[in-house]
């Protein structure tokens, strides 16, 4: 966890995937561990079309194995606002939908922002508040935006490395990457609420997971540019546990 003003950097560890199958497995097997050494692990996911893999497995092993969810306490990343809760694109459905009605995951675990609050600071305090009582997270699992957005959670360009769970708009190159998953793309919320920088930094261990060459400018600026505001994803390098784990497409501004 960071101290105030410890601001050492760190290497991240670096695993770059072949087969988008090996990287949803490697995701999957690293959720199981935490979940079997600490049945009652606190957990911090993400939605997206990155960890939609991940969450098949997941469900798979539930359904072959009897894998058990029941311990865990979930915190997602971040929701759209304002947004009903059962709009096919919020991610209130989309966890629904590939996850949380397939296992067994308490319903009274599973927190995430609720886009229907009338006020979306009110929702944010009330969230931060939840969050903050179950302790410290174990693992966070993270995606990061497209193109040169390098967002975590919906912390867009600007984000500070102690912004908290706060409402947030949405930046205009994410609102017209993300369109794509509302049937009509004017639709798409004018804003977010989202787990802050600091928040996600406080896990005690970060999976970064990323796929496809949307992600190559991001993940390379997440590694090797400058830190700060300006890529909010690149603050993980203050964070001593993280693995970013991608595929050949993710990686392909890598230098080798
Ligand atoms: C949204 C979410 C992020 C997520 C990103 C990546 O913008 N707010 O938390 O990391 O999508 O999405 P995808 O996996 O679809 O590329």
């Amino acid at each position: 966890m960071i101290e105030a003003g410890d601001l050492t950097t760190y290497k991240p560890k670096v695993i770059v995937f072949s087969y988008t199958e090996e990287l949803d497995q490697f995701a999957t097997s690293r959720f199981v561990e935490q979940m079997t050494a600490k049945p009652h692990s606190v957990l911090t996911l993400p939605t997206g079309s990155t960890p939609k893999g991940m969450y098949d497995l997941l469900v798979k092993l539930r359904r072959a194995q009897d894998a058990d969810f029941n311990g865990l306490t979930i915190y997602n990343l971040d929701e759209y606002w304002p947004i009903k809760r059962d709009h096919p694109s919020s991610y209130t459905q989309y966890m629904r939908e590939n996850f949380i009605n397939h296992v067994n995951v308490r319903n009274d675990r599973w927190h995430i922002p609720n886009g229907e609050a009338r006020d979306a600071n009110d929702e944010a305090a009330y969230y931060e508040d939840l969050l903050c009582q179950s302790g410290r997270v174990d693992l966070a699992i993270i995606g990061i935006g497209p193109g040169t957005t390098c967002h975590i959670g919906f912390n867009e360009r600007g984000s500070s490395i102690e912004s908290r769970t706060r409402y947030m708009p949405l930046d205009e190159q994410t609102r017209q990457v993300n369109s794509r998953f509302f049937r009509d793309p004017n639709e798409i919320p004018s804003g977010t609420i989202t787990q802050g920088v600091a928040n996600i930094l406080e896990a005690k261990s970060i999976l970064l997971l990323a796929k496809g060459e949307s992600k190559a400018w991001g993940i390379n600026q997440t590694l090797n540019g400058p830190i700060g505001p300006e890529f909010p994803s690149s603050y993980l390098r203050y964070h001593p546990d993280v693995t970013v784990a991608i595929d050949q497409a993710a990686a392909g501004l890598l230098s080798r």
